[in-house]
């Protein structure tokens, strides 16, 4: 029974038996993060990063060091996160897919998107292509698509079998409610949990407005920021 858990925005801690793992590690400086979360709490064996955007490689490259952990990301973006120190690293590429352990698969999927990295003084380092990820952790597969706008391949994902699907709803740099409600049809999740939304004005939006659209194509769980669902 793996454990998620929204740490806040589209940061995501899955738990399993033998497996931890976070996605999109964003937690210093995290609007959603009000309940005393530090990266330094994080014990986690991977860290898999989307995207070079700060809401979500984050504190990626500190985690990945301070627990040893593997971190597992597009490879421009892996080589970016090597070239900051983290030595363990699994590059992977859109489409490509590999079992770490018994319990534990990761898969990259497409998102479209941008990857720049922007430091503190304003410099844009790309890296590479974005991409969403399906984890499966305890036989659960788990779809976190990233930063993305609606696109029809979702079919595909939804192929694999997804008994949870991640999904930005705050619009303006995502995906906003409705098409994230239309993503649901395509990937056909037994649960949606939607994420990336009232981090900022900017992308405010109701999740229960997102439930509504949804209907019953899926269970909608809606999670606060520190909030956890088993599977
Ligand atoms: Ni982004
Ligand atoms: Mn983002």
């Amino acid at each position: 029974m793996p454990k998620i858990t929204l740490l806040g925005h589209s940061a995501v801690l899955l738990e399993g038996e033998k497996t931890k793992c976070i996605i999109d590690p964003f937690i210093t400086g995290n609007p959603d993060i009000t309940y005393g979360l530090k990266a330094s709490d994080i014990k986690v064996d991977y860290v898999i990063v989307t995207h070079g955007h700060g809401d979500h490689i984050g504190d990626a490259i500190d985690i990945a060091k301070n627990n040893d952990a593997t971190l597992i990301a597009p490879f421009e973006l892996a080589m970016f996160c090597q070239s900051k120190g983290v030595q363990k690293l699994n590059p992977m590429h859109i489409g490509g897919s590999k079992r770490f352990s018994d319990d534990f698969w990761v898969k990259l999927t497409i998102a479209h998107h941008g990857s720049a990295y922007i430091d503190d003084n304003g410099n844009i380092t790309y890296t590479g292509n974005p991409c969403g990820v399906v984890v499966e952790l305890d036989g659960k597969k788990i779809y976190h698509s990233g930063d993305t706008g609606l696109f029809m391949d979702m079919q595909l994902i939804g192929e694999l079998g997804l008994d949870v699907a991640m999904l930005p709803i705050g619009d303006n740099f995502t995906m906003g409610p409705q098409d994230a409600a239309r993503a649901v049809e395509f990937l056909k999740p037994k649960m949606v949990i939607p994420m990336h939304y009232s981090a900022w004005d900017i992308i405010k939006q109701d999740p229960n407005e997102f439930a509504k659209l949804v209907g019953d194509k899926a269970e909608v769980k809606i999670l606060k920021p520190g909030e956890s669902v088993e599977i």
